[in-house]
């Protein structure tokens, strides 16, 4: 990191002083304003942190302008197309790729860690059947720290480590309870002979009554998506685990309040969103219908998985995603599915239309992901889970780096306060 420095002129000229800016290797300059409101009295004001960094980051770079997402300097692309899930998850946590016996330590630490404390079950069966999975996983991930109290020292690095084996470990085997519990079925144990997207697939949809063999062109799909969505930079949800994790709360905290942010649907709820809409459209003449919809002014209706907040051209991962989509339903035999066929047309429209050029609305990384579950037979409540499982390994890199980091303080955003000055207490039977 390289600095020189800024003036910043407030008002008539007033000049507060020269401001630290540093250059990263790649990406905008960042101006150093910490000594802001010592110097001048103000705050900066940035809702939605539109222009602000929140931290320093080595893990992951996207330019939304160019299209690019690149994990440890990596093209999520060329992974997505070489690498496994597993091997993401060593880059994204120890920053390089693992050698041969590397990766078969991790691989090993992993499926050592696969299965779930049995007082667990016991938590799944107080929520009711009907429960959202998501609130599940909230509830369950947040669970974990009653239950490994050998991994809360987050100031020892062995415990840190151990932290983070344990939720990528015990991610998918919670996930596929999540859903084996609304069902009414029996909840798988892992299997240690699979792979771990391939175990993921086997808890998900194998029963004790028979044997179950998971389609490689499924698995395949599946561990795409998941290194597709392993990390994306200082998003909300990863904002969230920060932000959590700054106070020195315990990691398994951190990540349910990073599973409570991705629940939205501005943010990972949006590929069950996007597939609720691609049924309420229903046909593909209903489109121009919708499009109006979402132009609409007053209208609240949106496009979902359309717009992003970083990506002004194609996310770069939609490509891939649309393009596992077409081998799995090829794979089902559903190329002639209508959800496809509405979303490819609806694609189609949209990137034609001034509205959505103007506005650089692009399909986002939701929009083909939730046909895929779909056609999978993954019910839709259970799309945003699958987006946590990839997830976790982000968040928890991202934790740890922030951990790690020497200059860590915890995270305290000021306002601009727009309520009343001081009052005088009325007491009741005095108020009008
Ligand atoms: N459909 C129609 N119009 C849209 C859409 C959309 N999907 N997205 C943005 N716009 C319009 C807005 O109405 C606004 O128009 P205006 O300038 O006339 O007021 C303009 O585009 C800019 O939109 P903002 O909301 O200001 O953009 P922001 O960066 O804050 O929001 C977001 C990004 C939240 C992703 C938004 O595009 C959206 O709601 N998309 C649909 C939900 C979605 O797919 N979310 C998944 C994001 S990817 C992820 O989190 C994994």
């Amino acid at each position: 990191m390289t600095t020189r420095k800024a003036m910043l002129t407030i008002g008539k000229g007033k000049k507060i002083r020269d401001l630290p800016v540093y250059k990263g290797t790649e990406g905008p300059e960042v101006i150093d304003i910490t000594a802001l409101y010592k110097e001048s009295g103000l705050f900066t004001y940035d809702p939605g942190y539109m222009s602000t960094a929140s931290c320093e980051s080595s893990i992951t770079y996207v330019d939304g302008e160019k299209g690019i997402l690149r994990y440890r300097g990596y093209d999520v692309t060329e992974l997505a197309g070489k690498s496994n899930f597993m091997e993401v998850c060593y880059l994204l946590l120890n920053g390089e790729l693992p050698d041969k016996k590397e990766s078969e330590l991790f691989i090993a630490e992993i499926k050592n860690r696969s299965m779930v404390h049995e007082q667990l079950l016991f938590l799944y069966r107080g929520f009711p059947r009907f429960s959202h999975p998501m609130a599940i996983m909230c509830g369950a991930f947040a669970s974990l720290s009653a239950f490994y109290h050998d991994s809360l020292d987050i100031h020892d690095e062995k415990q840190r480590n151990n932290a983070a084996l344990r939720m990528i470990a015990k991610t998918p085997t919670l996930a596929a309870m999540a859903y084996k519990y609304s069902i009414g079925k029996p909840f798988n144990y892992p299997r240690n002979e699979l792979d771990y997207t391939t175990n993921f697939l086997h808890m998900l949809f194998a029963v004790p009554s028979e044997d179950y063999k998971v389609n490689k062109v499924l698995a395949k799909a599946m561990d795409t998506i998941f290194i597709l969505h392993a990390d994306h930079e200082q998003n909300a949800s990863t904002s969230t685990v920060r932000l959590a994790g700054s106070s020195g709360a315990n990691p398994f905290a951190c990540i349910s309040a990073g599973i409570a942010s991705l629940w939205g649907p501005a943010h990972g709820g949006a590929n069950e969103a996007v597939i609720n809409m691609l049924e309420e459209i229903g046909d593909v003449k209903n489109i121009p219908k919708f499009i109006k919809k979402a132009k609409g002014k007053d209208d609240p209706f949106r496009l979902m998985g359309f717009g992003h907040r970083v990506y002004k051209n194609y996310d770069p991962r939609v490509f891939l995603l649309k393009d596992t989509c077409h081998k799995v339903l090829a794979e089902l035999g559903m190329l002639n599915n209508s959800l496809l066929k509405i979303a490819v047309k609806l694609e189609e429209i949209a990137l034609t239309d001034k509205y959505f050029i103007e506005r650089n609305l692009y399909p986002n990384v939701d929009f083909y992901s939730g046909i895929i579950y779909k056609a999978m037979g993954i019910p839709s409540n259970m799309f945003t889970v699958i987006f946590t499982i990839a997830r976790t390994i982000g968040w928890i890199a991202q934790w740890k780096e922030m951990i790690e980091d020497p200059k860590l303080k915890i995270g305290r955003p000021r306002q601009l306060y727009t309520g009343h000055k001081l009052r005088k207490y009325v007491s009741i039977g005095k108020r009008k």
